[in-house]
């Protein structure tokens, strides 16, 4: 039976039923259905709709209900179109004429808007607890990474020498704005809809402050309208999911490449690592390559959610359905990308001999050459062409700048000096630089903002716990 027999006879034609149920996929919202329907019963006893043997009644079928699904002995029927409509289903059939009373004053359209925004508030509880996981494993690393120092690059080509640990904290202060930007996010989810019923509110005395705050929202809504139609909050955390796997894609690229035979950086733990079917000599990065591909997917996710949104007349559209499948795959798919890279960084080996060579190439000194001529001068642009010729003649005849820079009038021992091993990366020490002296303080500057991060992710994490 469907939940509009009365005006609609016969039952649903079997395709109808199955293009538009969304069972298969919405059914993981059982337990903020459940949730979502114990804080209307709330409401409609504040409210004096239902007496308290009544709510008590319904609270404890709900109980019951959730218990079977929990258990996984729930039985769905083929007439239940979704998870919504099965927990109403089983609530009636385990206590009859009070089971008929859960839906009073209320839509599955407010229903569904608030299910996924107390499912949304809790997925980016647990994502920003792994982004910030894996923040603090690279920073970790870094300090791993002790002084080693590799070509910091520019268009991949070698620039100028960084400091490891400068680098893979790089990637750290990335997810650390992922973090802030998905607590952000979950402010704007942080407001209830249920109450709005279908679009317009209710002709019964139901007070919606009293289902939010039982469901730990810190606020209601003003326009009932808005309140089922918005899905802002779904495009925002798929946004920042995006986001977020487009760090990792750039994290995966390098380790790609830095675990490559021309780089020869770095070497994943077997753990991390997978063979080839047919060549016995392969050790592939695939988590790094999929840490990459998933990007992809994801931002697929918020491209297609925006075009389902963008011609939608207000208030509900049943196009809004569409909105879960995205939302659970980007949830799904970063955490799984997350703690895969997590592994790869807190197990990779970082083969810092082969960094310091490449790093040591006489040309990651050009620029401290020009400013060793500022020094003493020399306009900088003038500097800058000086050194500049110097570089092209060490290519030209395939020496090295230094044995260039010996041979030329105005450059001292001093100058020569400049070439010592490591000397380049040491002389960064301007604050945020690539150097061993504002390193210091960028790692406590970094161990502030993680543990500034977590505690704000604990009352993240909090306020969907007491709900
Ligand atoms: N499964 C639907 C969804 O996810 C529930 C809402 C259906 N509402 C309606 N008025 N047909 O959007």
């Amino acid at each position: 039976m469907t939940l509009w027999s009365g005006r609609l006879g016969g039952g649903l034609a079997d395709e109808m039923a199955a293009f538009t149920a969304s069972l298969g996929f919405d059914r993981q919202l059982w337990q903020v259905d459940i949730q979502g329907s114990r804080a209307h019963v709330a409401g409609l006893r504040a409210a004096g709709l239902l007496s308290d043997a009544e709510a008590e009644a319904l609270l404890a079928a709900l109980g019951d209900v959730g218990a079977e699904l929990d258990a996984d002995t729930f039985v769905f029927l083929d007439s239940d179109e979704d998870i919504h409509t099965a927990v109403e289903r089983r609530v009636t059939e385990l206590i009859g004429s009070t089971g008929a009373k859960l839906h009073t004053g209320r839509s599955r359209n407010d229903q569904v808007a608030t299910d996924l925004r107390l499912w949304t508030r809790h997925a980016i509880g647990t994502l920003v607890d792994a982004v910030l996981d894996l923040a603090t494993t690279l920073h970790e690393a870094a300090d791993r990474a002790g002084d080693a120092y590799l070509p910091g690059y520019t268009h991949l080509q070698r620039a100028q020498p960084v400091l490891l640990s400068h680098h893979l904290r790089a990637h750290a202060w990335a997810l650390l704005r992922d973090a802030e930007r998905l607590a952000d996010a979950d402010a704007r989810a942080d407001s209830s809809p249920l109450g709005a019923g279908a679009l317009a509110g209710s002709s019964l005395p139901l007070d919606p402050t009293v289902a939010a705050r039982a469901l730990g929202f810190s606020t209601t809504f003003h326009n009932s309208i808005d309140a089922v139609s918005d899905r802002d909050f779904v495009a925002e955390v798929l946004f920042c999911a995006a986001l977020c796997g487009v760090h990792l894609s750039r994290m995966g690229e390098e380790l790609v490449l830095w675990t490559s035979a021309e780089f020869g950086f770095c070497e994943l733990d077997d753990r991390y690592s997978t063979g080839s079917s047919m060549l016995p000599q392969k050790k592939n990065p695939d988590a790094a390559e999929l840490a990459r591909g998933k990007a992809g997917r994801l931002i697929g996710n918020l491209t297609g959610l925006l075009a389902t949104l963008k011609g939608l007349p207000l208030a509900y559209n049943r196009d809004l359905q569409e909105d879960k499948e995205p939302l659970f795959d980007s949830v799904a798919q970063l955490r799984g990308a997350l703690g895969a890279l997590r592994g790869c960084y807190a197990t990779a080996t970082f083969n810092t001999e082969a960094m310091a060579v490449a790093a040591d190439d006489d040309d990651g000194v050009a620029v401290d050459l020009a400013e060793w001529l500022v020094v003493r001068g020399t306009p900088f642009r003038d500097a800058h062409h000086a050194v500049g010729v110097l570089v092209a003649q060490a290519h030209e005849r395939g020496i090295r700048l230094r044995d260039v820079v010996a041979a030329e009038d105005g450059f001292d021992d001093e100058a020569l000096s400049l070439f010592e091993r490591g000397g380049a990366v040491r002389r960064r020490t301007t604050p945020g630089g690539a150097g061993p002296l504002p390193g210091t303080f960028q790692r406590a500057a970094l161990d502030a903002a993680i543990d500034a991060a977590r505690s704000r992710a604990s009352s993240l994490t909090r306020a969907t716990a007491e709900s």
